[in-house]
């Protein structure tokens, strides 16, 4: 079977002035439809840089992500920006919630950029499981953090995408709202066969996974 996402000897070195930070050394990985991958380890370990890199937000300093056996690294800007939008959705800690727009228009929007339709049963399904329809009207700077996180998370989910990317989706939420929002990821994750990759420091949540994925120093090690 051909993986969904591959990543090859892949490494990220920031380099800030005269200061190299290493945050990935060599990570070979393949990512198949239709799993639940959790990215475990400890602060800046090099998880986040993983999950820009799979998503095309970044650039690796050397080595690979395919997508589908297609180099995300060699794609046109258009390509890859149509691929982030049709088929990946991000959840990460900064929400980038559009503050001009309301709630409902957050959360429609990578639909609406591409003219897509929505089932209104889908969009009140989210709505409903994530606790935010009765602030559909209401805009950005109006709700808590937790509910600034739902929508955002209610927005990667619209599109259905193949793959989702959540960057410790629940850190602002309390157990219960966290543990609602990963029984969605889990159940729409079935029902649509998406593929979620899942940063979480929350061991009960890594167990919802199928796979775990730990990494250490830059570098993925077996448990
Ligand atoms: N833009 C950047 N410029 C320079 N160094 C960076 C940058 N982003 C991350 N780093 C460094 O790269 C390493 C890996 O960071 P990363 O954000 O991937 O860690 P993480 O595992 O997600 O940590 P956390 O659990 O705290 O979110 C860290 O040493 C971090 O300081
Ligand atoms: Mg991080």
């Amino acid at each position: 079977m051909e993986p969904l996402l591959k990543v090859v000897d892949l490494y990220k070195i920031y380099s800030n002035d005269q200061v190299k930070t290493p945050a990935l050394r060599g990570v070979n990985f393949e990512f198949f439809s239709d799993r639940f991958y959790a990215v475990i380890g400890k602060s800046g370990s090099g998880k986040s840089t993983l999950l820009h890199l799979l998503g095309g937000m970044d650039v690796p300093t050397k080595g690979q992500v395919f997508y589908r056996s297609k180099e995300i690294g060699k794609m046109k800007d258009a390509q890859l920006s149509k691929l982030k939008r049709q088929k990946f959705g991000f959840v990460f800690q900064a929400y980038n919630l559009l503050p001009e727009l309301c709630v409902l228009e957050n959360i429609m929007l990578p639909a609406d950029l591409d003219k897509r339709k929505v089932k209104k049963e889908y969009v009140e399904e989210i709505l409903n499981t994530l606790g935010i329809q009765d602030k559909i009207r209401k805009y950005p700077s109006q709700l808590s953090g937790g509910e600034q996180q739902r929508t955002a998370i209610a927005r990667a989910l619209i599109n259905q995408p193949e793959v989702i990317f959540a960057d410790e989706p629940t850190g602002n939420l309390d157990w219960e709202s966290g543990k609602d929002v990963i029984d969605l990821f889990v159940k729409l994750q079935k029902q649509f066969h998406q593929t979620i990759i899942l940063v979480t420091h929350d061991m009960d949540i890594a167990r919802c996974a199928d796979t775990v994925i730990h990494i250490q120093d830059g570098m993925i090690v077996q448990d």
